[in-house]
């Protein structure tokens, strides 16, 4: 419907991007597809200078399928078609941008003009492979548009940069590259490499590291970046080429992958696994808290703000000295686990993993102890067991319910026969 409403309007459209790229893929490897993100380019002039012909193809699909909401970004440029939950679709976003060299007419059938409006297009992208477009459109509809060299990349398994400013322009653009090298298992290609090394020798994480605030939209796509690497499987490959490139850098100057790190992300995966194993914390949130707890405590707060972390976050890192040393330095004072328990009850599971990723083994075993048995102890007498023992119901319940806990806990008592002796 899409390139019957552009060619309606002697409009060309082009499938672009991620979408094709994961086509081409996909028809490679015969796996099946699922494209949830398409992105059109719309080329084509529009009368009115207020409305970019993107715009105006998004709202005409938007009629006809009013299931769709339409969203318009900045002036004129692109549009967005969501498709929430639609029950044939699931969800389906489609964003419709305005190919650059829309704004002054010329006959829609100059096969130059096109290929210059589109080619400009693809030329101010990412990578070769995410620089492919897919004519909709006829006359020729079907045909790929490849003038980067994207399809011999694909075909060699390489990551490419179109221009060597690329990620000066984009320092996310790194983190991108490491992403699709890691998910495809590509190569990035040594002179795309040399450029990132460039970029990151020349400054560029600069602008994204904590120094400066003045960018927030950078900081807003290095988070975004960061999203998508820490919560695909393939996380700790990616960091681990990041930390190659240097690129960590981006998060902080002094942010480095070496071993304490690596045992410190390890050790977060098991608790995740062993005690979250529902998510009811946000995984990928998880990793980049304990990137950003690896360093010094002078640091953390800056970074956690510039890359807009979740206020319990930014509250935990915050908060995660103090609580470091509280439990640092009481546990080993410790006789008995019924006061580990006091200490540790206080803390959510969160914070409980930063903490003891920074501790040393005895406290770590403590703490794990803690998560495994101690804290899931139950009092072996309820309500009912203590107004059978003659106490009067009352909120002082709740403590003498904590006092049984704890004495189990200790070891004093061992099961109701005792519990109900201990209370007599
Ligand atoms: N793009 C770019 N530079 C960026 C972000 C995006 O050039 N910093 C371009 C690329 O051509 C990319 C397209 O915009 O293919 C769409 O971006 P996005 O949807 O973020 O990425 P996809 O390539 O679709 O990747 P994914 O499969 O991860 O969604």
């Amino acid at each position: 419907t899409a390139s019957q409403e552009a060619e309606k309007r002697g409009w060309h459209l082009y499938l672009v991007g991620g979408a094709v790229r994961d086509l081409l893929l996909a028809e490679a490897t015969s796996d099946t597809l699922m494209i949830k993100d398409i992105d059109l380019v719309v080329d084509g002039f529009h009368k009115s200078a207020d409305v970019g012909a993107g715009v105006e193809l998004a709202k005409a699909l938007q009629q006809l399928y009013p299931a769709a909401r339409l969203e318009i970004h900045g002036a004129f440029q692109t549009a967005a078609l969501l498709w929430h939950k639609d029950p044939e679709l699931d969800s389906l976003w489609v964003d419709i941008a305005t190919a650059r060299t829309e704004f002054y007419p010329y006959p829609a059938a100059n096969p130059e003009v096109e290929a210059s409006s589109i080619r400009q297009d693809l030329y101010r992208r990412d990578f070769t492979i995410n620089a492919i477009a897919l004519r909709l459109t006829s006359p020729r509809s079907g045909e790929l548009l490849d003038f980067f060299g994207g399809l011999l990349d694909l075909q060699a398994k390489q990551i490419r940069v179109l221009h060597p400013n690329s990620f000066i322009e984009d320092p996310t653009r790194i983190y991108r590259g490491v992403r699709f090298a890691v998910r495809f298992g590509f190569e990035i290609e040594p002179q795309t490499e040399e450029f990132i090394r460039y970029a990151i020798n020349s400054g560029v994480y600069d602008r994204t590291s904590q120094e400066n605030t003045k960018t927030p939209a950078l900081q807003t796509r290095l988070k975004t970046e960061l999203k998508h690497i820490l919560e695909a499987p393939y996380w700790k490959s990616a960091l681990q080429l990041l930390d190659n490139l240097g690129a960590l850098q981006c998060i902080h100057p002094t942010l480095k992958l070496n071993a304490l790190l690596l045992r410190q992300l390890r050790l977060l995966e098991l608790c995740l696994r062993r005690f979250d194993a529902e998510q009811t914390f946000i995984h990928w949130q998880m990793r980049l808290e304990a990137l950003i707890a690896h360093l010094a405590p002078e640091y953390r707060m800056k970074v956690a703000q510039n890359l807009q972390l979740q206020d319990d976050s930014i509250v935990r890192l915050k908060n995660l000295v103090q609580s470091f040393s509280q439990v640092i330095e009481s546990l080993p004072t410790f006789q008995r686990p019924s006061q580990v328990v006091q200490l540790l009850r206080q803390y959510d599971l969160p914070m409980l993993i930063l903490i003891a990723l920074q501790s040393p083994r005895y406290i770590r075993h403590q703490i794990w102890e803690y998560l495994t048995v101690w804290a899931n102890v139950q009092p072996l007498l309820n309500g009912n067991d203590l107004k059978k023992l003659g106490y009067k119901p009352g909120p002082q319940y709740r403590q003498i319910l904590d006092d049984v806990v704890a004495a189990t806990l200790d070891g004093v008592i061992k099961d109701r026969t005792e519990a109900e002796e201990f209370l007599a």
